[in-house]
């Protein structure tokens, strides 16, 4: 199943609330907040009091993408603070597989995120604890960026895999997904799409979702 998964990174932190309704009037199933530290990433963003304050603003869950160090020392807090999934990158964890039944034991989905230059095959010992496993298309840190080709092979190698180990995490992506760039990604087996520029940077969250969803369902049909 595709889902839509607006990220707040490119919106008006000032309008968050109604910016973020918006987009899930357009389809937006899943709320995706980039947490920044800078030191995994070369950007600083937001804390756990944010995400507090969103938890109140939607219904919808929030997927909390944690691109910092020492992941295990924050998880907690984000979970109190109303976090439902949470993934971490497994170049910022010396013990992957400790932060994320961490990640589970908070009750949360528990994801593992992959930066670019990071293969797949580096993921064989946790897929089958992972609900969701989330390839970046971007080098983290910043929205806006151009889409980087080749993670559509991890994508398909993603869905290969689950298929022959009977697995059921499912698959997200994250950077550069527009109308121009979501029908290769679903077709290559992207299935949670991320997408902040597309969503916040111009005109209405509401029509720009809409307008995202309907290319990827395009693509869905296509692929049968
Ligand atoms: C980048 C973030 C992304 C970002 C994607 O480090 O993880 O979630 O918001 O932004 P776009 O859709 O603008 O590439
Ligand atoms: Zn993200």
């Amino acid at each position: 199943m595709i889902e839509l998964a607006p990220s707040i990174l490119s919106a008006d932190f000032a309008r968050l609330g109604e910016q973020v309704n918006r987009a899930a009037e357009g389809g937006g199933t899943l709320i995706h907040v980039d947490v920044m530290d800078g030191h995994f990433v070369p950007n600083i963003t937001l804390g756990p009091q944010l995400v507090k304050s969103l938890r109140k603003a939607t219904k919808l869950p929030l997927d909390c993408h944690l691109m910092i160090e020492n992941p295990d020392l924050y998880i907690p807090a984000f979970a109190d603070a109303g976090a439902d999934w949470m993934s971490v990158h497994l170049e910022a964890t010396r013990h992957l597989d400790r932060s994320l039944n961490l990640v589970k034991t908070h009750g949360c989905q528990a994801g593992v995120v992959i930066n670019p230059a990071t293969p797949v095959d580096m993921l064989s010992e946790v897929l089958d604890i992972v609900d969701y496993v989330l390839v970046m298309s971007v080098n983290p840190g910043f929205g806006a960026q151009p889409f980087l080709p080749h993670s559509l092979d991890k994508l398909r190698k993603l869905r290969n895999l689950r298929e022959h180990k009977g697995l059921g995490y499912r698959i997200e992506v994250d950077g550069g997904i527009s109308v121009d760039t979501v029908g290769r990604v679903v077709r290559a087996g992207g299935e949670i799409l991320v997408a902040g520029n597309a969503v916040f940077s111009h005109g209405d969250p509401k029509i720009n979702a809409q307008t995202l969803l309907k290319a990827a369902l395009e693509a869905t049909l296509q692929q049968v």
